[in-house]
């Protein structure tokens, strides 16, 4: 069988092989006691047939013994069902997103990956959530298949007994490319794990920050790099080449791939599609913030190094945001989750905030910032509910970070 790694599941595969073995008994009894009757009770050995009317214990027998072996068959499965269903107290929480056609993996400090990270011999609660459609979080090795529906969140858990790395799997067919909606579970040390969680992706600030997004928005389950067709354009040597488009009247026009257009087309992709090529791409305009939508066109158009667009994006600032969870809530771009006020052009402008539930108007400064982060009820801004987390125990060095970053994104006229 398939390597198990997943203690609370191992009853699983008990239960799996009392009920098979069950199965193969009963079909070599039944088939055995048939032949034997077949020969038995031939009409040559038998000719005159016997005329039997009711036999109580024989009644009794195939009711009473079935009813045993089914229950028992059933208490197997019961309760190797529960262990996989019982949660465990102070289990470590990560947020998995399905998407056509990949995963996503958000850890309680708000990072994100494409990879399930995993320490040894610790319960991990998965909380499983769709962005599209339904989807089926699978990773054989731990027995766990559960479905992902959208609009609706559900749990399981694992716990690995055993270091290395697994599939995940997507088991229910979500479109054209369900078969490659595929990632690891790596499994890996208590000590490794945490210097991988805390850790600043330097790489990320660097060159490949447009890779990296593309890599984790799933871009590549579609697009190649080595210039071959897949159910999208290849996306390599994208500056200056030419591109045939159909238009939405259904004209047709050639284009220059540059800037802008890999902007228009990233952001709204089913407003002009290449020649050849379906609508199939969903439309980026709601998660990629600006400076994410400035590195991925940048990388694409080789320009990555020295980048304008990338020094912002990589501001050791951001990194700290990113790493505190500030941008799970707070945009960059000036756009609003409804849950935070934006940060862009924050710093040095006018903002209506209460006060004990009075209303006044404060200049974000320096110093409003820095009570606003460690203590966030001082002042709650109009128009949202008082309901960021408590940051008092934030470091110097991580609020100045941090400052430093609102001070980046404008601001201050
Ligand atoms: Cu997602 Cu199949």
């Amino acid at each position: 069988m398939y390597p198990q790694i997943f203690s609370a599941a191992k009853e699983v595969d008990q239960a799996f092989l009392i009920i098979l073995g069950f199965s193969v008994f009963i079909l070599v009894v039944v088939t055995v006691v048939m032949l034997w009757f077949l020969w038995r009770y031939n009409h040559r050995r038998n000719p005159v047939a016997a005329d039997i009317r009711g036999n109580l214990w024989a009644e009794i027998i195939w009711t009473v013994l079935p009813t045993i072996i089914v229950l028992g068959l059933f208490w197997t499965g019961w309760s190797s069902f529960k262990a996989m269903r019982t949660i465990p107290e102070g289990a470590m929480e990560v947020l998995v997103e399905g998407r056509m056609w990949s995963w996503k993996f958000t850890y309680a400090n708000g990072k994100t990956s494409p990879e399930l990270v995993a320490p040894l011999d610790t319960p991990v609660r998965l909380t499983l959530s769709s962005r599209d459609v339904i989807h089926s979080f699978y990773i054989p090795a731990m027995r766990v298949k559960w479905d992902v529906v959208p609009g609706m969140e559900t749990s399981v858990w694992i716990q690995s007994d055993s270091l290395g790395e697994y599939d995940i799997f997507c088991a229910e067919y979500c479109g054209l490319k369900h078969a490659d909606m595929i990632t690891k579970l790596k499994v890996v040390e208590a000590d490794e794990f945490e210097a991988w969680l805390t850790g600043t992706p330097e790489e990320v600030a660097g060159e490949s920050r447009g890779l990296a997004l593309m890599e984790e928005f799933g871009c590549f389950d579609c697009h190649a790099m080595d210039g071959t067709d897949d159910v999208a354009p290849p996306l390599n040597d994208m500056a200056g080449k030419e591109r045939l488009l159909i238009l939405p009247d259904g004209a047709k026009r050639t284009l220059r791939a540059d800037d802008k257009y890999l902007r228009a087309s990233i952001m709204d992709p089913g407003a002009e599609l290449v020649d050849g090529f379906d609508d199939e791409m969903p439309p980026y305009s709601d998660e990629l913030s600006e400076e994410d939508l400035g590195a991925i066109v940048s990388f694409l158009l080789g320009k990555d190094e020295g980048g304008k667009d990338l020094s912002k994006a990589g501001h050791p600032g951001r990194q700290m945001a990113e790493v505190e969870g500030c941008l799970k809530c707070h945009s960059t771009d000036g756009t609003t989750t409804g849950r935070a006020p934006t940060w862009k052009g924050l710093y040095g402008a006018e903002v209506k905030v209460y006060r004990f539930s009075k209303k006044e108007t404060v200049i974000a400064d320096e110093a409003y910032l820095r009570q606003s982060i460690r203590y966030s009820s001082t002042w709650v801004v109009e128009g949202y509910v008082d309901s960021m987390p408590l940051y008092d125990d934030l470091n110097e060095e991580t609020l100045e970070g941090l400052i430093s970053f609102i001070k980046s994104l404008g601001g201050e006229h």
